[in-house]
Order: structure tokens, then sequence, then C-alpha cells
């Protein structure tokens, strides 16, 4: 199995990331530092380290849907001493990490995991999986406005990928649109919107892919279903 797979099967993070552990020389293959990404082990025999530890393949894999709320880091430690969305899981016995991430501000759906190569193929942008936000902005939005969002906001000479943007609701005071992106760059719905020189008020992801934030109460976890699964593995 190549050296990636095998990191990213055994949960330690997604296999984009697996590749940058690999190049930066923080993977050991029997003792030996092994920064060439082509490597391949032998899974049995081969012994793999990071940070000290042995990497092994886990038993059973664990696939999970939080609401998180705002207010906490999706990290697993943060560098700041703030909450992070792993203090919100009742069991911390197992290793999991989240997939993509929202910021500091922002509530709404995410899943964590210990199958990295879930975690590619909801977050590598080849497979183009749909993100569904809903932000809250102060004020009327202009037609002016949305469509530049849709065309893709200009940000320091730099075009945003195009969204799908369409109003929900204005009720004299706030306007609620719903955003559909499918790249994942950082802060990219903020981005966008402080390129129309707008502030967002509140930023909510209520979908990824076909998979509903529905009612799940914030802070709370679910364990997905194997169709919720199995949508992403195609
Ligand atoms: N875009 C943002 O700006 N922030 C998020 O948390 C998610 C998408």
């Amino acid at each position: 199995m190549r050296l990636n797979k095998f990191l990213s099967t055994a949960g330690v993070t997604s296999r984009r990331k697996c590749d940058e552990l690999i190049k930066d020389g923080k993977i050991y293959v029997n003792g030996k530092v092994q920064s060439n990404l082509g490597t391949v082990i032998d899974e049995k025999k081969d012994v793999v380290e990071y940070l000290g530890e042995r990497v092994n393949l886990p038993s059973s894999f664990i696939y999970l849907k939080m609401h998180k709320p705002k207010g906490y880091a999706c990290t697993a430690s943060d560098e700041k001493g703030r909450k992070t969305i792993f203090d919100l899981l009742e069991d911390k016995s197992v290793r999991l990490f989240n997939v993509g991430r929202l910021d500091y501000d922002t509530e709404g759906l995410i899943f964590l995991t210990n199958d990295g190569e879930f975690a590619n193929s909801v977050i590598h942008p080849k497979f183009q999986i749909e993100k569904e936000y809903i932000v809250t902005v102060e004020g009327a939005m202009k037609e002016s406005e949305f469509a530049v969002l849709r065309k893709g906001a200009v940000i320091n000479g730099e075009r945003m990928p195009s969204a799908r943007v369409t109003p929900i609701s204005f009720d004299g005071k706030v306007t609620k649109l719903s955003v559909v992106i499918t790249e994942g760059q950082n802060h990219q719905v903020r981005r966008m919107f402080e390129a129309i020189g707008r502030d967002i008020k509140l930023l909510k992801r209520v979908r990824i892919g076909s998979v509903h934030l529905g009612n799940l109460y914030r802070g709370k976890t679910k364990p997905m279903t194997a169709d919720e699964i199995a949508s992403f593995l195609k």
C-alpha cells in the first residue's frame, strides 16, 4: 500500500495532508525518515511512526456529523487555548479528525472521522462537492451585489470561484441568503462578502453534498447513515 494511503486510512489525517507530512520528513518507516511520496509499504510488516507513535490501521471506521456552534475552533489543540469541537465529543477515546474546517465564528455541519480516504473524497477539489451556507447580512442586498457573487468576486486581483446565490428572506433589517460553493478555500464565503463590502453577521453551513444539517442540535453529533457515507464514495 502507498504510504500516503496507509496514513490516511489509519486516520492520521486526509490524504493531501498526509502527503505534506511525508514531504516534511515527519513520517518514519522502520526507524528511518521517509520523505518520498511514492513510497510503498508492506502494511503487515513495516513499522510506520508519526510523532513518535506507531501508526496502525483502525479495526473500524467512525463517521460523525456535528452541529458546530460558534465559538469553537476546528483543531485538535488550539494554540490560543480556545474551546475546540473535540471538547464537544462525549466519547473522547477514539482519535478522530475534522473533515475540512469551519471558522471559529461559523456554525453548522462538519464531519468527523478516522477514515482519511473518506475525508479525501469530501474535501478534494476534484470531486466538486457542494457546500451550502446560510448567510445573514445587515440591510437589503442589491441585484448588482448578487451578480458579482454569482460571477465570482475579485479579491486583490484574484477572481474567487463563482457561487450559486439565492435570496431567502428580508425582514426589513437583515437579509438571509443561500450560498452554494464547491471550492473550499480558507474563509471563502467571508472573503466573497468582504469583496462586495458586506460584513457577515451569521454564517451557517447547512449542507455538504447531499447530507443536510437537519434538526441536529448545536454542539451535538450523530453517526452518519450508511447512505450518507456511501454518497461520497462513488
Ligand atoms: N467560508 C468561510 O468564510 N468560513 C467558513 O467557516 C466556511 C466557509
